[in-house]
């Protein structure tokens, strides 16, 4: 309620073609749930009514409205009229706004070095986060929140109005706190990634070694970040965390209270998949390197894969495939990965553009995928559809239709990005 009681009630209308993500009622939109010259009606930031222009709500009808307005006729119209701020879209397309539910957007410095030596034929390592763990500690708060508030205004510019964001650039105890303070400033989808790789400190043979991390990670980093964090992530892969130290840590965050997230399979096989699903983890992220026995476990699961196309694209590996995974019934994301080190993009539409030239999806699936994909990523169901019910975060194209968003690559076709009925860029 504003305006001391009032509803804030808008009528956004003439939108040429309009993405659900609800396919019920018997609407022919196929699973992105599409309405044809479609308008939505928003109340106090969140989504009441969604259908063809012809059909949207007016002053004729009575049925939804007299609980509050039981006037009749002129008086009915005036009151409406006066209500509802009606926003002319021109026939534009319009989609749910983006789901991002994979970053690293609190972090000093940058390794543009790194990606130039890459493209001149250098392997991506892991290792390359501890340069980053580097600047990112010596930055101040003023700083990284500078910077954090600028990818924020860079997210929303490219229609992304969810984000998660995940600590692991400070791995100490007082740095991993404040990149969860930081984060938790910008968003409620914090993630404690203090397992992200073991820090210079502790390595061996000078250091107390990995194991001696994770009791650190398990003991007071947890109970220093946790109270800022919705989740709790390991990167489970060779150079980073065993599968028994990923389980640690992920075991001791679920008993914080903290769900559980995984990256894993990025650069090989490996148990991160495996390990995900068996702790029923919300998502694995990357699973670029999958065995049949992977994709079958993750098809009996309630786990989403995320993949994450900027770093295959930006690491020059094997794009995951998305096909193989969708048409075993998985439920696929996907999500940019925003870091200095392996995808320095923060633009949904370039990954959905990579995942339909090259893994394999259709536009609608990653379209689906990178909205509704992101929000079951995240169990959220209050974002990634428009529908009764959903926050009034929605992307209006300067485009017919969201295929053109794989169609024209690198062409910046968001028009308007609003977030709880609220236009913000
Ligand atoms: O998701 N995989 C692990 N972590 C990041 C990379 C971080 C970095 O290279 O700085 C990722 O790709
Ligand atoms: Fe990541």
């Amino acid at each position: 309620m504003t305006d001391g009681g009032a509803v804030r009630r808008m009528l956004l209308t003439n939108i040429g073609e309009l993405v659900t993500n609800d396919p019920i009622d018997g609407r022919s939109g196929g699973p992105l749930g599409i309405v044809r010259d479609a308008a939505v009606l928003v109340e106090d930031g969140r989504v009441v009514w969604v259908g063809p222009a012809a059909h949207a709500p007016s002053h004729a009808d009575e049925v939804r409205y007299e609980r509050e307005d039981r006037r009749d006729g002129d008086e009915h119209r005036a009151a409406w009229d006066a209500d509802v701020e009606v926003v002319d879209l021109g026939g534009r397309a319009v989609i749910p706004g983006f789901v991002d539910s994979h970053t690293h957007l609190v972090f000093g410095g940058d390794r543009a070095e790194e990606f130039a030596a890459r493209m001149a034929g250098r392997a991506y390592e892991a290792g390359g986060i501890r340069s980053t763990v580097a600047a990112t500690r010596a930055a101040t708060d003023d700083e990284l929140r500078a910077r954090l508030r600028g990818f924020v205004g860079e997210l929303q510019r490219q229609g992304t109005t969810t984000f998660e964001i995940k600590t692991g650039y400070g791995l100490s105890v007082a740095d991993e706190a404040r990149l969860a303070r930081l984060a938790a400033e910008v968003t409620v989808e914090v993630t404690f990634l203090g397992a992200h790789v073991v820090p210079f400190e502790f390595r061996e043979p000078d250091g107390p070694g990995a194991d001696a991390y994770v009791d650190v990670v398990i003991g007071e980093m947890l109970e220093a970040c946790a109270p800022y964090s919705r989740w709790v992530d390991a990167f489970c892969e060779r150079g980073a965390f065993t599968e028994a130290q990923s389980r640690r840590v992920l075991e001791a965050g679920r008993a914080a209270g903290l769900g559980v997230r995984v990256h894993g399979n990025q650069l090989g096989e490996g148990p991160g998949v495996r390990l995900a699903v068996e702790l029923a983890a919300a998502s694995v992220d990357h699973c670029t390197y999958l065995t049949d026995a992977d994709v079958a476990a993750l098809s009996g699961s309630s786990t989403v894969a995320t993949l994450l196309p900027g770093v295959e694209f930006s690491t020059r590996q094997p794009y995951p495939d998305a096909r193989r995974l969708i048409d075993a019934g998985v439920t696929v994301a996907l999500a940019s990965d925003c870091n200095p080190g392996s995808s320095f993009t923060s633009s949904m539409p370039f990954c959905i553009a990579v995942a339909v030239r090259d893994m394999g999806m259709t536009p609608a699936e990653a379209v689906w995928a990178s909205t509704a994909g992101g929000a079951a990523a995240l169990r959220r169901s209050d974002v990634g559809a428009l529908r009764p019910g959903s926050r009034a975060d929605l992307v209006v194209l300067d485009a017919p239709s969201h295929v053109h968003l794989a169609y024209r690559p690198g062409v910046p076709l968001v028009a308007e990005t609003w977030k709880d009925g609220v236009r913000v860029a």
